[in-house]
């Protein structure tokens, strides 16, 4: 990381923004002792495993190992780069960030292409307002727009030209290769000549802008039937589709916890129109966890405002098992049509007594289970017996995933329903219940382990196949981080090759280094050095310090086991060697014996 903050300049922004109360704006924590704890924000979980240590002004989350201090935490929350996090705390505290430019590359990309899109939204919706947008606007009038939608939405049109975007925004003073970076415009090179041409040519643009006000992409649609439908900005430095979500922006604010997802912008707009501010959709990609996450911030209650067609419903069967693992609370919407008549909400709304009706559909909304059991239903006959006894024995199956009263409930309805006896529905949902919750708990603890050791292995492979020298390297760390003064007793042994793991040795380097210039190893001074995945280590570390503190005899009892480690490693006698590597040997024994026959 290029970022060049002084050490005297983080330290202000660590004092000014107590690790306590930023994260309580996020996470209702509790005193325990000298920490705070509280249920983690970056996973769904039911008992608290997130802590806070004032102490040492960072926090760990036991459950889903993430961790860091105060800027770490804004960083994830937030969703922001390093230097935004910095410059959010900033602000919070009235801090003025520092004037010399920090070099920092990645940030200038960053800036560059916010400017360059926000100078591309101006020129779109410029030209929809004027001679050159004339079927643009007209499109948008058709589908039932006004001026002031227009505008609120900041609505634009991509001319029918080649070259007249990037014709603008460089006369603006814009580099091409710039825009190229910001997908605005894109580049092809043939016979070694460079060509550069709008991305967005004759259709509509929606400019999609972040919580912050920046705009930071666009889809583009064609006026017609012709392919593709749609042309979105593709991944740049200041867009990810999967991360953002349309008009968070707007819904944010007022919409006592209750969010409308749609599919589709125009989706969006018509219900923004209508009064209902707390539609947003997501951007050209199936919901994303990212997206789930961040609507799990604005929201206690989603629902999901997808067509009636098959994609629409595949989509929401995908959204439903996203939100199950958040505390989100999930409503499908019934959209009454199908094919071309009523099937989204753009449709329903603009005909008379349009926003009644989709109120109305709003109240109809089925949760989960009663989404299931709907569309399990329709599969079948129920004037028949068998169709009767397949819906019965697939919805129990349903049922096996719900609590026991809401089980009641809808054993009643079905027993109703069917003319069947409640209990003996009952008896079956229970018999299945116990078969399923063991082999789920088994999966769940399964895939849980398998991510976590996935995670470290692609970043940290080393630590696996040496845990008794890491742990060892640990203690040393965490003994340094408590207590720097114990470097100067442990001097004369701790090079930086007695450690194995690499990334343990990466950071042994980076205290001791700060160590030996006098120089602070609080987390927030470590943080510009590492990335995140190293922070969520460090982080760990730091939760350490607070539960133990090693004496000085410890340590250097964990530099003889790295230097017996070391030792084993250098004489690798068979012995001494793990299964893998007595293979591994055995076979190169084998292979120079048969190279010297
Ligand atoms: P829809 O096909 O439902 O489009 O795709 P729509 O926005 O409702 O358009 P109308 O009502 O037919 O005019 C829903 C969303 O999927 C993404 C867009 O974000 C769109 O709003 N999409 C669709 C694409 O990214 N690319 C495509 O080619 C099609
Ligand atoms: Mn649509």
């Amino acid at each position: 990381m290029a970022v060049r903050l002084s050490d005297d300049f983080l330290e202000q922004i660590r004092d000014r923004n107590d690790i306590e109360s930023v994260i309580s704006n996020y996470v209702e924590l509790k005193r325990r002792g000298r920490n705070l704890t509280g249920l983690c924000p970056f996973h769904n979980e039911k008992t608290p495993s997130f802590t806070v240590y004032p102490e040492t002004s960072s926090y760990y989350c036991f459950g889903c190992h993430v961790g860091g201090d105060v800027i770490t935490f804004i960083r994830n929350i937030e969703n922001l780069d390093y230097i935004d996090a910095v410059k959010f705390l900033a602000d919070r505290s009235g801090i003025k960030m520092p004037d010399e430019n920090f070099d920092d590359t990645v940030h200038e990309k960053r800036k560059l292409t916010y400017e360059a899109n926000r100078a591309a939204a101006k020129f779109f919706h410029e030209t929809l307002l004027s001679e050159k947008g004339k079927t643009q606007l007209q499109y948008f009038i058709d589908r039932g727009l006004s001026k002031s939608d227009i505008t609120h939405f900041g609505l634009g049109a991509a001319p029918d030209d080649w070259h007249e975007l990037t014709n603008y925004l460089v006369s603006q003073g814009f580099k091409k290769d710039d825009l190229v970076r910001a997908d605005l415009i894109k580049l092809s090179e043939k016979n070694g000549k460079k060509n550069y041409y709008d991305n967005f040519r004759n259709r509509v643009i929606f400019p999609v802008i972040d919580l912050r006000g920046n705009v930071i992409a666009f889809g583009g649609r064609v006026l017609d039937d012709s392919k593709p439908k749609y042309i979105n900005t593709g991944d740049t430095p200041v867009y990810k589709k999967g991360r953002e979500l349309f008009a968070l922006n707007f819904a944010k604010n007022g919409n006592n916890g209750k969010l409308i997802l749609c599919e589709g912008y125009m989706d969006v707009i018509a219900l923004h129109k209508y009064g209902f501010k707390n539609a947003i959709a997501g951007l050209g990609t199936a919901l994303t966890p990212e997206q789930v996450t961040l609507i799990s911030r604005y929201a206690e209650e989603v629902f999901l405002c997808y067509d009636a067609d098959e994609p629409g419903q595949k989509a929401v069967k995908a959204a439903l098992a996203l939100f199950s693992k958040t505390g989100v609370k999930v409503k499908v919407i019934m959209m009454p049509g199908s094919k071309e008549i009523d099937k989204d909400a753009d449709e329903i709304l603009r005909k008379p007594g349009g926003p009644d009706r989709f109120k109305t559909l709003m109240d109809n909304a089925l949760n989960a289970v009663e989404y299931y059991l709907h569309i399990t239903k329709a599969k079948y006959n129920l004037q028949t017996a068998d169709g009767r006894k397949n819906y019965l024995n697939d919805a129990s199956k349903i049922l096996v995933r719900v609590g026991p009263i809401e089980r009641d409930v809808y054993a009643s309805k079905l027993a109703e329903e069917l003319g069947v006896d409640k209990n003996s529905i009952l008896t079956t949902v229970n018999y299945n219940t116990t078969k399923e919750n063991k082999s789920v708990k088994r999966e769940e603890f399964k895939t849980a382990q398998k991510e976590e050791r996935e995670a470290q292995k692609s970043f940290d492979p080393e630590r696996a196949k040496f845990l008794r020298a890491a742990k060892a390297e640990d203690i040393i760390l965490i003994s340094l981080l408590n207590n720097t003064a114990f470097y100067n007793k442990l001097k004369a042994d701790l090079t930086s090759d007695l450690f194995i793991t690499p990334l343990n040795k990466k950071l042994l380097n980076l205290i001791v280094g700060r160590i030996d210039e006098g120089l602070s190893v609080e987390i927030s001074l470590l943080a510009p050095h590492l990335t995140s995945d190293e922070m969520n280590v460090v982080a760990r570390l730091f939760a350490d310090t607070s539960m133990v503190s090693n004496t000085i005899e410890e340590c250097v009892d964990c530099i003889n086991v790295l230097k017996n480690e070391k030792e084993k490693q250098e004489n690798k006698a068979p012995s001494s060697m793990d299964d893998q590597a007595f293979l591994d040997f055995f076979a190169s024994l084998k292979k120079s014996e048969d190279e010297k026959k």
